[in-house]
């Protein structure tokens, strides 16, 4: 990789959103499907649980073929903290006071269980990830987030449990740490697993986007942008399941959050995985060292996705935490990324439907890394017919509307006042002359509403401003320039092709 390149092409109006990651990725180019081609499994998706399915599989003498609207790794995956943990985002206690105690140790232990695979297969296939053991820093710095119980919680649960150390960087009011956890470059890691398996039974394509799956006589076809997929399995490894399936986008709330990477000015780069309360708000950080060159990796600031009234307002509070606590020198690059919470707090993982032959893993919440690894775990026993203990927990197909009741509420409430506040108030009787360089709106045309966006060399852009998904109107994202909706957290790009979200289809052109 060209390094400097890397951060030359950072500063152009497409690349708000690389993240470090990119910095060090490889160009693996994999061909594009360009025929129609009949497989044993066809599995929707290259990032972390797609590759990591297709390994398994492989390794079980399946035939499996990956297929990747963009490039390998590229998408969620690397949008990520690279930290693998056996805890949740959402911590402990949340998860036991909806289960037990129990369930609360099953979800440590299936998560320490992924994690463990991540570490086999980098040994087995010698992947230069820059894998470490790294302890996991949970704690508070003021009295508006209690983490009180965590500490038990987490000890019994299995975890080795220790004091913050002496030399803690920050001045911590309570906390605690969790030994054994681990951080790694996760795009290298998704890179080096896909160039070990490709070939033989295991085929990936890349650029080949799927835009619709459709269940025929035992079968399913997957219709892609350049040919059709006849498949017996379907593993959706997509983040969020694609097209209308209300029973999960019910229960799934689309969140983003902010990601920074910083050269500090001096060498006190924090050592292990941080998880921090400040004034209720929590921050993840953490440093990556590669060739020689240290970074600070800071995430936060989430919201609802396609909600905030200013996308960049959140990179700036979270570029000031960073100022606040660290000698930053410079910001390298600032980027983000989505996830999808659960309303009754453990992911959608196996069958679509009781004996459905596709399958999901979603719901990850900021913990999929080692959910999409878990999902691959158990897709690939369910495919191969071999028993897993953690199926019947993370079962996909699941009812659970006492444990999902508040936060399903929640969303949903959430979805129908974005419909009707989209509807009827999103739009502007604008000139299309008033919007200037780099601006964006949604303007009311003959009632219909458009996405316009001018691009800093003035070229207009307008699409319909209604999602191809169920018919929210998108919102304008400044900081990562594209559309988001605010319902489902379909994102399209400037271009109106879908970045991310269930939708299959592109936002319709709007030439004249
Ligand atoms: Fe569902 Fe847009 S993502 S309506």
């Amino acid at each position: 990789m060209n390094f400097s390149g890397f951060f030359v092409e950072l500063k152009s109006e497409n690349m708000f959103t690389q993240s470090i990651w990119n910095a060090y990725g490889v160009q693996q180019d994999f061909f594009e499907l360009k025929k129609d081609i009949e497989v044993e499994v066809a599995i929707v998706g290259g990032g972390i649980t797609g590759i990591t399915t297709a390994m398994l599989l492989k390794e079980q003498g399946r035939e499996v073929a990956v297929f990747e609207a963009r490039e390998v790794g590229k998408g969620t995956s690397s949008h990520s903290t690279g930290n693998l943990y056996s805890i949740t985002d959402e911590l402990l206690s949340p998860l036991k006071s909806k289960y037990d105690i129990d369930t609360v140790r099953e979800v440590v232990e299936a998560r320490k269980s992924a994690a463990g695979l991540i570490e086999q297969s980098i040994v087995k296939y010698k992947i230069d990830c820059d894998y470490k053991k790294q302890p996991l820093y949970l704690f508070n710095t003021d009295d508006k987030k209690d983490i009180g119980q965590e500490r038990e919680i987490a000890r019994d649960a299995g975890l080795e449990i220790l004091s913050l150390p002496d030399d803690f960087p920050v001045e911590a009011k309570e906390g605690f740490s969790i030994q054994g956890q681990a951080q790694f470059n996760p795009l290298l890691y998704i890179q080096g697993l896909a160039a070990e398996i490709e070939g033989g039974n295991c085929n990936i394509y890349e650029n080949t986007r799927v835009r619709k799956i459709e269940e025929k006589e035992g079968h399913y076809l997957l219709h892609t942008t350049s040919g059709v997929v006849r498949a017996k399995y379907v593993v959706q490894a997509t983040h969020t399941p694609k097209g209308v399936e209300l029973q999960y986008h019910t229960v799934l709330g689309p969140y983003r959050e902010y990601g920074i990477a910083a050269k500090l000015d001096n060498d006190n780069y924090p050592e292990g995985i941080f998880w921090g309360y400040f004034n209720g708000d929590k921050y993840s950080f953490r440093s990556y060292t590669r060739n020689g060159e240290s970074y600070l990796l800071c995430v936060g600031r989430p919201h609802k996705v396609g909600q905030a009234v200013d996308n960049r307002e959140h990179i700036k509070e979270l570029t000031s935490f960073a100022q606040n606590h660290f000698a930053i020198k410079e910001i390298i690059c600032k980027w983000g990324g989505q996830n999808y919470k659960p309303a009754d707090l453990l992911p959608y993982i196996g069958r679509k439907t009781s004996n459905s032959k596709e399958l999901l893993a979603t719901g990850f919440s900021t913990d999929g890394l080692v959910y999409g690894t878990l999902s691959a775990i158990i897709n690939t026993d369910i495919i191969v017919g071999k028993e897993n203990r953690w199926e019947e927990m993370f079962k996909a197909s699941r009812h659970q509307p006492g444990k999902a009741a508040g936060k399903f509420a929640k969303e949903n409430l959430d979805v129908a006042s974005q419909m009707l506040k989209d509807w009827l108030f999103k739009g502007e009787d604008a000139e299309l002359s008033s919007i200037q360089p780099g601006e964006s709106k949604v303007l009311v045309r003959d009632n219909k509403k458009v996405a316009v966006h001018r691009t800093t060399s003035g070229e207009l852009k307008a699409f319909s401003a209604v999602c191809t998904h169920m018919g929210c109107v998108v919102n304008w994202n400044n900081a990562e320039k594209s559309w988001d909706c605010p319902c489902h957290g379909t994102r399209f790009d400037m271009d109106g092709e879908v970045l991310e979200g269930p939708a299959f289809e592109p936002l319709p052109r709007i030439k004249e």
